[in-house]
């Protein structure tokens, strides 16, 4: 087992940005678990699966083979052979992601390779369930969070960055819905390890944020 460094927290509190900073940093691998979740969901609607068919969804993730490889630093994620890395980062895949992912079937599967991830490296993983499920074991366990109208105001600015026509009121609910969609599931809920430290990022800059994680990180190694 290599050095395992989990950051949890909701949609949008900036773990994905932190924890690519904080690995390049360290030096670690980067794993981002929301992406397979984000795979197996557009595998799930390319098949035309409903959501809220359990049975269906369970039968069908067996069909998915989600690996990931690293091309140039960069985690990619691959889905029956197919790079998907360009696929998986919009409103309607996250969506089914949040949707799919309670799915024990799905769950499995994806735990299992996350853990195998970090048995064979030293890593920084984000999600929702790495310091209570996948690495309880973590040197390091975060919980990462901001308001979610902090939130929404950095996703706004992320999509119309790229172009995008959308509404700030719109994806705010998004974001309180898919809070509640994660916090409130009966497996693996988004919530913080008894043995996280919780950070608020709303207020602090994303240098901060990472400073402060691999502060913790530099006590940890020296103790
Ligand atoms: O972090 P993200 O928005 O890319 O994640 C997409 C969805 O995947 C999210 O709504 C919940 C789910 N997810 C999960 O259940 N467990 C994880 N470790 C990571 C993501």
């Amino acid at each position: 087992m290599g050095y395992k460094i989990a950051i949890d927290g909701p949609a949008g509190a900036g773990k994905s940005t932190i924890a690519k900073k904080v690995a390049a940093g360290l030096g670690f691998i980067y794993v981002d678990t929301g992406a397979m979740y984000r795979a197996m969901a557009l595998f799930l609607i390319r098949e035309g699966t409903d959501a809220k068919d359990t049975a269906a969804v369970s039968r069908k993730c067996k069909e998915a083979d989600i690996t990931i490889r690293y091309e140039n630093g960069e985690q990619v994620v691959y889905l029956n052979g197919e790079n998907v890395n360009g696929m998986i980062r919009t409103e309607q895949v996250g969506q089914m992601a949040s949707l799919t992912s309670p799915n024990p079937d799905i769950r499995k599967r994806l735990v299992e390779l996350q853990q195998k991830l970090a048995a064979d490296a030293d890593v920084v993983m984000d999600g929702r369930d790495i310091g209570t499920c996948v690495l309880p074991d973590a040197e390091v366990k975060i919980f990462l969070t901001a308001s979610s109208k902090v939130r929404a105001e950095r996703r706004y600015k992320e999509l119309t960055a790229k172009g995008e026509k959308c509404d700030i009121d719109v994806i705010e609910k998004d974001i309180i819905e898919r809070d509640h969609q994660d916090m409130t599931r009966e497996i693996s809920p988004l919530q913080a390890a008894e043995d996280a430290v919780f950070v608020d990022s709303s207020y602090m800059t994303i240098d901060e944020v990472a400073a402060v994680i691999l502060d913790k990180a530099a006590n940890v190694q020296n103790k």
